[in-house]
């Protein structure tokens, strides 16, 4: 099957009425098992692994409500595709592609134009063209809103923490995949350093090329984590590993982590032992209209992750075409779903900081930490 148009996909929905989509999902680890059913609680997590495996894509729930500030609507299906993120890298393409591809067409079979990939369904492989080849609708990965909504948090919350952006340096972790190689050429532009961070140097280097191609800036590249955050005052943190790269120890005092990856690259134990750092989860997003997901899956009523807000607006807008897809996300597109994101009525949600709301007194708080751990780091090399 081709690429799809909006044309092909809009005239067997009809251009009246709701625009209609699906999103895959998976859980990221045991909590969210549990979260949808807690008799997992005491299971082990091999035992659990097994049964996910054999178990097949399925609906999880019907999401409505959704109405932009235009008047628009949308109502989409939550699809099951149920995998641990190491199941989708440690399984066969054969068994992963066929699973990806069985939930997407269940959202087809359900009316949907447009089908977006969500976590992992969206990292494996070749970022949705396969996916896309074997399927009857559009496809998205989300990422050119995740993108846009990644810089825009980050940025504000370095504001928010007493520093200039323009001033800053920052670090790109994930810097060779779809969203951290468009961040880094968006940044390049904003700020005042850039390193770019991931396993590959031959790729980083192409990367780097490719910024000082697009706004003329020489930036690092390293494979060394902790070096890199040791230097940087704000984090832009998208690789595909499996969690918890970025340790305590590695993060300077006052620094701003924004931490798109799902699961999430930042340690738990940063929530406990940095008081001084601010991280905020990446790409959560208030969807207009009064949404129910009538799924849990683990943020507050009415928000939503970047890459599902992207494929709601390509839904509203009933542009039923494939969408952000592959490694090299265009920065026409982010600007562009950013544009149709303001127009339809979705906005960044308040900051989330370790699956908590995290409050202007709080930040206050890591702010004044920081200072007197920047100023005792000071007096230690005077
Ligand atoms: N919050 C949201 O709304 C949202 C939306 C979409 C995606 N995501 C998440 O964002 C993350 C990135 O997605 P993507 O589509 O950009 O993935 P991607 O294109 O596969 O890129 C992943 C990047 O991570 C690097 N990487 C892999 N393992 C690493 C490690 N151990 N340490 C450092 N870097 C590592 C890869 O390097 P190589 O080039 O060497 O492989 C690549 O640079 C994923 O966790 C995904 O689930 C979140």
């Amino acid at each position: 099957m081709g690429t799809k148009t909006s044309g092909e996909a809009g005239q067997r929905q009809g251009n009246a009425g709701p625009g209609r989509f699906g999103f895959v999902i998976h859980p990221l680890g045991m909590e969210d098992v549990v979260r949808f059913e807690p008799r997992a609680a005491n299971k082990r997590e091999a035992l659990v692994s097994k049964v996910l495996e054999w178990t097949p894509a399925y609906e999880v729930s019907h999401i409505t409500g959704i109405r932009s500030t235009l008047g628009a609507t949308a109502d989409g299906w939550f699809i099951g595709c149920p995998y641990f993120p190491n199941q989708f890298v440690t399984l066969t393409r054969e068994a992963v592609y066929g699973k990806i591809i069985a939930a997407c067409r269940i959202a087809e079979e359900q009316g949907a134009g447009i089908v977006g990939l969500g976590a992992f369904t969206s990292v494996v492989g070749d970022a949705g063209q396969t996916v896309s080849k074997n399927v009857g609708i559009a496809v998205t990965t989300g990422s050119s809103y995740t993108i846009a909504t990644a810089i825009e948090g980050a940025l504000e919350a370095s504001r928010r923490m007493g520093s200039s952006p323009e001033d800053s340096h920052v670090a790109v972790i994930g810097a060779t995949g779809s969203i951290g190689s468009t961040c880094a050429k968006m940044l390049s532009r904003m700020v005042g350093g850039l390193t770019l961070v991931a396993p590959n140097l031959s790729r980083l280097r192409r990367v780097a090329e490719a910024v000082l191609q697009y706004s003329k800036r020489v930036v690092s590249v390293t494979r060394d984590i902790k070096e890199a955050l040791s230097r940087a005052d704000i984090v832009i943190s998208a690789s595909s590993s499996t969690g918890g790269i970025i340790k305590a120890s590695y993060l300077k005092p006052g620094s701003v982590v924004c931490d798109v990856a799902l699961p999430h690259d930042v340690c738990r134990e940063v929530a406990e032992i940095r008081p001084d750092v601010l991280v905020i989860e990446g790409g959560l997003v208030s969807v207009p209209g009064k949404v129910s997901f009538d799924f849990d899956f683990g943020y507050p009523p009415g928000i939503a992750l970047a890459c599902m807000s992207e494929t709601m607006i390509l839904a509203l807008e009933k542009r039923y075409e494939n969408y952000s897809m592959g490694r090299g996300i265009d920065i026409e597109k982010v600007l562009e779903i950013s544009e149709l994101a303001r127009k339809h009525g979705f906005k960044l949600a308040g900051f989330r900081s370790f699956e908590r709301p995290i409050t202007d007194e709080e930040i206050a708080e890591k702010r004044e930490r920081a200072d007197s751990a920047k100023k005792k780091v000071m007096i230690s090399y005077g």
